[in-house]
């Protein structure tokens, strides 16, 4: 990983922990997060973010959601507006998880308007993109990952404040993670799409590209020492303060 691209280390709790149980977890983060440089991010249920902020305040661990509306406000029953996160303490959102496009039907244009809005408020994104076993059998995961970056990315999108998140959705909370070699080729493919899509060939080379699916302490060295493999977006693992703390320790 060229020194010039800080890794970043990202939970994703998704739907897990009460309050109590979220505050003791990033008091533990927090005591044993070790020396690094990377960028440590947890992103909680949406009712933890104000009171880990305030656990938080003046650490190193950031925090983020892990969605927001695409709209900015209004009568969205149930919904969370971007606004409303950045003031609860959140500087980073999770956009386009696979979850979200299974079971909340998200869709590339979506996800876009969520990107623009977020990044209006201030927020860095993390886009996710990622195909399914039969799209990975059948060999066409580079065409998907390209037809997800281009539905979504023009260069109106603020390049500076986007991380992709790689995460092939076979290999999300099934414990078969992707060899280090099967994420490097899709990260470094994701760089060529942001070269295309942007029109340059520094925007690629410069932007976070970081992988998630059944990352844990045990397989973590091996794939943040990948070329193109600039961190990690982590789920189970994450819940865990202790071995989200080991994956950070190879972050570096
Ligand atoms: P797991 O680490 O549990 O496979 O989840 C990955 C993920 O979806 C992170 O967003």
């Amino acid at each position: 990983m060229p020194t010039t691209r800080t890794p970043i280390i990202a939970g994703n709790w998704k739907m897990n922990s009460g309050i109590k149980e979220g505050i003791q977890r990033c008091q533990e983060i927090v005591k044993h997060l070790p020396e690094t440089q990377a960028e440590v991010v947890v992103c909680p249920p949406f009712p933890h973010l104000y009171p880990l902020s305030e656990v938080l305040k003046n650490t190193n661990v950031m925090l983020g959601a892990q969605t927001v509306h695409k709209k900015a406000s209004g009568a969205y029953t149930g919904d969370v507006g971007a606004f409303m996160v950045v003031e609860a303490g959140a500087r980073w959102v999770i956009i386009g998880h696979s979850e979200r496009r299974q079971y909340y039907g998200e869709t590339g244009a979506d996800i876009r308007e969520k990107i623009l809005l977020a990044q209006n408020n201030g927020l860095t994104v993390i886009f996710c993109v990622g195909e399914r076993l039969e799209e990975r059998e059948s060999n066409v995961y580079l065409d998907v990952i390209t037809r997800q970056m281009n539905e979504v990315l023009d260069p109106s999108i603020n390049f500076d404040q986007l991380v992709i998140a790689y995460e092939p959705v076979w290999s999300i909370g099934t414990g078969k993670t992707a060899s280090p070699e099967q994420a490097n080729e899709v990260h470094m493919h994701i760089r060529q799409c942001i070269n295309n899509i942007n029109g340059d060939k520094t925007t690629g080379e410069k932007i976070r590209v970081i992988y998630g699916g059944s990352m844990k302490p045990e397989n973590a060295a091996e794939l943040l020492a990948q070329s193109d493999i600039d961190g990690g977006l982590i789920g189970g693992a994450s819940l865990d303060a202790k071995d989200f703390c080991r994956i950070i320790s190879h972050a570096n």
